[in-house]
């Protein structure tokens, strides 16, 4: 699949690798040129039509950006509720889960800290979080949910791949661990979806978030929600506003009947901007498949771990390359000085405490790969980092 990508007339797609060596797209994926295109149309549209816009064209991209989701991760756009941002979708799904003294949240230190956030706010009213602290930095074992959830645990959260660590989680599994303790997993897919092939179905998934901002290229200001169909009606989110309503354009204040579909988990008014962007991005997607990306992200993130190491520098990733998508940690004393000089140099990466982070994404080449190992090994060897 992968042999028929034509990867260089893609990457010209993204005008700033014309300039810039880019190993950072877990942090924001790239603008491309059809996305720019995508935000001026969208400009054209306030300009020309103003409000009628949303009828002539606004309507249509956001169900094109429901169903460009659900076809990603191989779900019904009935099942996708559109969000700003992660953090919203994770408020609105705990509203839904009537929390209360005694209960408890599962979840891990590797995951990104707007989940664990999310629980620890609610302590005031009961609720334990139970935060699992790994073994390593790089991934928690099966046996850890299976200890750490009881009969009071009302939700299981976790990643599908670790922001810490770039590894793989098995979200079956943890998904079943929860089912068989008559509990639900939600799943942040945020580092995951494009990058790394999911099936919802497949894998059981009751709830997922995902956004545009980084592998789905579309930018900030754009969230996904999933929900299982068979669930939807079983959750009423109380942090809610008129797009969640069944009868949204009646206008009726004295009463709330929440839409039958994932819609229910909507607020208010989304940022079209944001829409048209995290559409063009998801038709990017789409149009080369996960499984492709993977490929080649896949490839990409072995030839970097063999010449990280090759170099003598500490990674800090999962050993079983079938688990490792495209981050990778680099441990150092001063990373955020390592990410000065490699700025100087036209390399944008990022760093964490106490390591460098390179995501390099479909667009990368082996050439980049090569040119920011050769650059960190000068860096460190001039500085003694
Ligand atoms: C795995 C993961 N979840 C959540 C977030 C933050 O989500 P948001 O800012 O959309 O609430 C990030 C941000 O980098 C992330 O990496």
């Amino acid at each position: 699949m992968q042999r028929s990508q034509d990867w260089t007339s893609l990457r010209r797609e993204f005008p700033t690798l014309d300039a810039k060596t880019y190993l950072n797209s877990c942090s924001l994926g790239l603008l491309s040129r059809r996305t720019r295109a995508a935000m001026d149309r969208f400009m054209d549209q306030w300009t020309e039509l103003g409000a009628a816009a949303w009828y002539s064209d606004w309507m249509n991209e956001v169900a094109e950006l429901r169903q460009g989701f659900a076809s990603v991760i191989n779900a019904g756009p009935d099942e996708i509720a559109i969000m700003p941002n992660i953090s919203v979708a994770l408020t609105s799904i705990a509203s839904s889960l009537q929390l209360g003294e005694g209960d408890n949240v599962v979840t891990t230190a590797l995951d990104f800290p707007t989940v664990p956030h999310q629980f620890h706010a609610k302590g005031g009213m009961g609720v334990e979080t139970r935060v699992i602290q790994p073994r390593d930095k790089v991934e928690v074992d099966l046996e850890q949910f299976e200890s750490a959830i009881d009969e009071h645990t009302k939700l299981v959260a976790t990643s599908h791949v670790y922001f810490t660590s770039g590894f793989i989680q098995d979200v079956a599994a943890v998904t079943e661990i929860a089912h068989r303790h008559d509990t639900l997993a939600f799943i942040d897919d945020y580092q995951s979806t494009g990058q790394v092939p999911i099936d919802v179905k497949a894998q059981g998934i009751d709830m997922l978030a995902s956004g545009g901002l980084k592998w789905l290229l579309g930018g900030t200001g754009v969230a996904y929600l999933y929900v299982r169909r068979d669930l939807i009606d079983q959750l009423e989110p109380t942090v809610t506003g008129w797009f969640g309503n069944r009868d949204q354009f009646e206008f009726n204040p004295n009463e709330m009947v929440f839409k039958e579909d994932a819609g229910r988990f909507e607020m208010g008014t989304p940022s079209v901007a944001a829409i048209f962007a995290g559409a063009e991005g998801l038709r990017i997607v789409n149009e080369i498949g996960p499984e492709a990306i993977r490929e080649r992200t896949s490839e990409l993130t072995q030839l970097l771990v063999s010449r990280l190491r090759e170099e003598g520098f500490t990674l800090r990733c999962p050993e079983d390359a079938q688990r490792h998508a495209s981050i990778t940690m680099v441990e150092m004393e001063d990373p955020a000085r390592m990410v000065e000089e490699l700025m100087k140099r036209d390399f944008i990466l990022d760093f964490r405490p106490g390591a460098v982070r390179i995501s390099p994404y479909f667009y990368n080449t082996p050439d980049d790969i090569q040119a920011v190992v050769a650059a960190m090994t000068d860096v460190r060897n001039a500085l003694e980092l």
